[in-house]
């Protein structure tokens, strides 16, 4: 048997003042302009919500789902659309709003997916990204919090077989021999 352990990586005071920065960094590249936030569901919705929270343009909030990930901790490589945007991105200003970037599968399913929509722009902020595990090395975000080294993170959206996405800080899952 073995037990899960979590132990703290970014602590919820360096998240926010992190977020904050993000915010102040994106209304400033989007000035004048309406920004469209699309969270990734599950995982890249409560960044989605604190992030939108610290941009100061206007913000229209949108939802997509796709869903690569079983009860497992490394990817499946098999990414399936689970719900659709609810709002049309013709001519407006997207920001993709992920948890984490790890392969980049997910992503670059997402971007090939809207690509075709005739979006002015589309922009991806990452709350983390974990780039020594890039298979698609074309694949970045335009904006990232947190650069993480190679290990299973879980909090701030991120789950481990749907557990842990409500931890307010973002800490690393151990499996420790009981
Ligand atoms: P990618 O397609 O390999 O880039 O994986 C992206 C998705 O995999 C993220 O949106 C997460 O849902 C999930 N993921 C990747 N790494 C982790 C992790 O360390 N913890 C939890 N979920 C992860
Ligand atoms: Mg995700």
């Amino acid at each position: 048997m073995s037990k899960e352990v979590i132990s703290v990586l970014i602590g919820e005071e360096e998240l926010d003042r992190r977020i904050r920065e993000l915010g102040k960094q994106i209304s400033a590249d989007f000035a004048g302009e309406t920004v469209h936030v699309i969270g990734i569901l599950k995982g890249g919705a409560p960044f989605a919500c604190e992030l939108s929270k610290r941009l100061t343009v206007p913000v229209i909030m949108d939802y997509l789902q796709v869903s690569s990930y079983g009860a497992s901790t490394s990817t499946s490589g098999d990414v399936r659309f689970m719900k659709d945007l609810d709002i049309a991105i013709k001519g407006k200003n997207v920001l993709i709003a992920e948890d984490i970037i790890d392969t980049g599968m997910t992503l670059a399913a997402i971007r090939d997916s809207l690509a075709g929509r005739g979006a002015k722009q589309i922009k991806v902020c990452a709350l983390l990204d974990k780039p020594e595990r890039r298979i698609l090395k074309k694949i970045e975000a335009d904006y990232v919090g947190f650069s993480v080294p190679d290990k299973f993170v879980v909090g701030m959206g991120l789950d481990y077989d749907q557990k842990y996405r409500n931890l307010p800080y973002v800490g690393v899952l151990e499996f420790v021999d009981e």
